[in-house]
Parts: C-alpha cells; sequence; structure tokens
C-alpha cells in the first residue's frame, strides 16, 4: 500500500464508489468516498445543496473536503465525477496523491445511472445529450493521471485487481 492516498476520479456511474470499497478492503485501509463527506458535512442531500445553496456552493464544500480527505494519509479516496472541474482540486490531487481515473463509455454510463435521482447534474431532461456533452467537456481533466482503466465489460473485482497490479508495480 503507498503512503500517499489512492483516489479515483471519472464520471458519474463509473464505478468510483464500488471499486473504491473493494480496493479499500484489499489494501486493509479506509476509504473516504468525498460524496458521502460532503453530505455529512453539509447536513444534507447533494440535490438538497445543489437547490437550496447552488452549485458554486457544492464545488466550493467539495474542495475543502478534498483538501481534508488528502491530508489524512492512507486511504482510497473515491470522488465525485465534477471534482477534477476545479484546478486546485487537480493540483492537489497530483501533489498528494495517486490518481487513477475510471472510463466508462457513454452507453455503460447512461445504463448505470438509469433512474437516478440523487444526482443533480443527471436528472432531467435529455439525459444522453447533456450527460454526451459533460463528458466530452471533461475528458481533458479526466485523462491527467497516473493511470486511466477502462471499466467497460470488467466487473468490480477485474477494475480492483487491475488497481492492485498498479500500485504493486509502484512499489520499489
Ligand atoms: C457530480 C457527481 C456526483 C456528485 C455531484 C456532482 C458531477 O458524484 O459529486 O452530484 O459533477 O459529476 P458521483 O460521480 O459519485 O456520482
Amino acid at each position: 500500500m503507498p503512503e500517499r492516498p489512492v483516489i479515483l476520479t471519472g464520471f458519474m456511474g463509473s464505478g468510483k464508489s464500488s471499486v473504491g470499497r473493494l480496493l479499500a478492503q484489499s489494501l486493509g485501509c479506509p476509504l473516504v468516498d468525498l460524496d458521502a463527506v460532503i453530505v455529512e458535512t453539509a447536513g444534507k442531500s447533494i440535490n438538497a445543496i445543489f437547490a437550496e445553496e447552488g452549485e458554486p456552493a457544492f464545488r466550493a464544500l467539495e474542495s475543502a473536503c478534498l483538501e481534508r480527505a488528502l491530508a489524512g494519509g492512507r486511504a482510497v479516496v473515491a470522488t465525485g465525477g465534477g471534482v477534477v472541474i476545479a484546478e486546485a482540486n487537480r493540483q492537489l490531487m497530483a501533489r498528494h496523491g495517486i490518481v487513477i481515473n475510471l472510463m466508462a463509455s457513454l452507453p455503460r454510463v447512461l445504463e448505470r445511472l438509469a433512474g437516478a435521482t440523487d444526482r443533480p447534474l443527471y436528472a432531467g431532461q435529455d439525459e444522453a445529450e447533456r450527460v454526451g456533452a459533460l463528458m466530452a467537456e471533461r475528458e481533458q481533466f479526466y485523462c491527467v493521471a497516473d493511470i486511466r482503466i477502462d471499466t467497460d465489460g470488467k466487473s468490480v473485482e477485474d477494475v480492483a485487481a487491475e488497481i492492485l497490479r498498479f500500485l504493486k508495480g509502484l512499489e520499489p
């Protein structure tokens, strides 16, 4: 297990939380699910934060929680899909952690998110179009990672095993 936090980035529905859970278990370290930390800190759901305070307030809270999570040492940190938008977050992650980007195709993402009501940037009209545009817009940020893993057609176990192999390869 590396001393630096292992950070999972990727679009909504790319499997960050489920892969993170298994990875943390395998590495014997805590899992920090950033969305859950944000909800706990704010005392309300992500939907409520977006609706009552707006996206900028959510992003500010997300950055503060990320900073705290990365200061905590050994951990697997599963981020929210939009954490990569802010340059300060990207720098923080590159400096303090090992960044692992989980990739998923648009059809796979739409399949995984179908019916979700807890993601304000997904729910609503014309999901496929909006999600596709958002994915394309963020690609420039997701591609900056220590490793990218294509998750299409792979189980959570497959993806976690691939990450573990990569981390093993980093050992001196
Ligand atoms: C967001 C992704 C969500 C959550 C929020 C915003 C985004 O996290 O942080 O709804 O901007 O892509 P997941 O990627 O865990 O769904």
